[in-house]
């Protein structure tokens, strides 16, 4: 019911700021393969290197910050385990000493026991020098996999677009604490503040262009990212050996597994088709559950439309408009890079010697990582955003 409950808040940290970069010395085992990763991954030595390792106890692991890191270390040596030969070589089972270590900091956190959103992004950052800004120059992943600086600037510029979101974020919760207070002058404040951070954001993500080379993000990254449901690379699953009997089927990485835009679709109202609801509705399970219970604070909010239908002040009903249009202007822009990062980058992989720089993964070809119809899914999620216009 909408209406109930209490203000919206960001219960747990959205985007760490103190967070460690290191764990403990028990841990060095996890953490020396991970600052290694990409060259492990190249030399096709991981594999052996995984199963070498002992499996490590996790209840050392103090706080949620270092629980997080372990997450991020272990999500990204599974990545590479799982895709070091290309879709061609993949595993079917996930050894013990990583399965189970990865299975238990997963469940203490509620996350799924693959690279997430969350661990991708969120988590894999740190600044060069502790009390420089947090801009592209002063950042670098903790954890990286193959791709080199185009992987490096694929990370940074999502975190930049986090980072923008942020004050929306707070507007977002502003918004709701006017609905609640029928306070409009404040509501209309928060909406001003919502469409100026999604400008703000929508600004960020093009310097994708800046720091992402097209063919370095198609062949060498997408593959690393994705997971075990939806892809025909993998139709079974991945047996986590020690934890389950059966395979499990977990979805890739996606930015569908931000926090940011399902907030503001469920403060503006916009209703998307079954199906992208559905895979967006499944996504908030690959989100730290903080996250997921600020979402659905927001949806048990009074309904804002509702408001702005019946209040009929024109001022309001702009303000909302703004939102609505810079959030359908921001998704037309992301198709505008997915275009050139998958489909563009595609026919030019086609068109080159095959190995001039690696063999793309089939099994993405019309799919996200994250396992949708890549551009039926955005198109639609873009088009229902501008159904959500008020009009006079
Ligand atoms: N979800 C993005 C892709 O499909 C990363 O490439």
């Amino acid at each position: 019911a909408r209406g109930a409950g209490p203000l919206p808040a960001l219960r747990g940290v959205r985007l760490p700021s103190a967070q460690p970069s290191e764990l403990p010395p028990s841990y060095s085992v996890w953490m020396d393969i991970a600052h290694e990763l990409p060259q492990l991954i190249a030399s096709r030595q991981l594999r052996a290197r995984i199963h070498q390792m002992p499996q490590l106890n996790t209840q050392h692991l103090r706080g949620r910050e270092e629980l997080h890191l372990a997450h991020l270390v272990l999500s990204f040596l599974t990545m590479g385990y799982v895709w070091q030969e290309g879709e061609e070589g993949t595993m079917k089972v996930l050894p013990c000493n990583l399965a189970v270590p990865f299975w238990e900091v997963s469940q203490t956190l509620g996350l799924p026991p693959i690279l997430t959103h969350a661990d991708f992004v969120l988590a894999n950052w740190r600044r060069k020098d502790p009390s420089g800004p947090l801009e592209i120059e002063n950042l670098e992943p903790i954890i990286s996999l193959p791709g080199g600086e185009s992987l490096r600037g694929f990370i940074l510029v999502t975190l930049l677009v986090e980072k923008a979101a942020l004050p929306g974020i707070k507007a977002t919760i502003q918004a709701v604490h006017a609905l609640r207070h029928l306070d409009d002058e404040l509501l209309h404040r928060a909406l001003q503040g919502l469409s100026a951070a999604i400008g703000d954001m929508d600004k960020a993500l093009q310097q994708m262009h800046d720091y992402v080379d097209p063919a370095v993000f198609y062949t060498v990254i997408r593959i690393f990212l994705s997971g075990w449901r939806d892809n025909a690379a993998m139709p079974h699953g991945l047996l986590y050996e020690g934890v389950s009997e059966q395979p499990m089927a977990f979805s890739g990485g996606s930015a569908a597994q931000s926090s940011v835009l399902h907030a503001f679709d469920e403060l503006l109202g916009i209703q998307h088709s079954q199906e992208s609801t559905a895979f967006l509705h499944r996504m908030r399970d690959y989100m730290p559950p903080p996250h997921r219970a600020f979402i659905r604070d927001i949806s048990r909010a009074p309904s804002l439309r509702q408001h702005i239908l019946s209040s009929a002040d024109p001022q309001l009903r702009e303000a909302f408009n703004h939102c609505v249009t810079a959030l359908a202007d921001f998704r037309s822009h992301h198709i505008a890079i997915v275009s050139k990062y998958i489909a563009v980058a595609k026919a030019k992989a086609g068109q080159k010697e095959a190995g001039s720089i690696g063999k793309p993964p089939a099994a993405l070809e019309a799919k996200g990582t994250g396992g949708s119809h890549i551009f039926i899914f955005l198109k639609s999620v873009r088009d229902s955003t501008r159904e959500g216009l008020i009009s006079a």
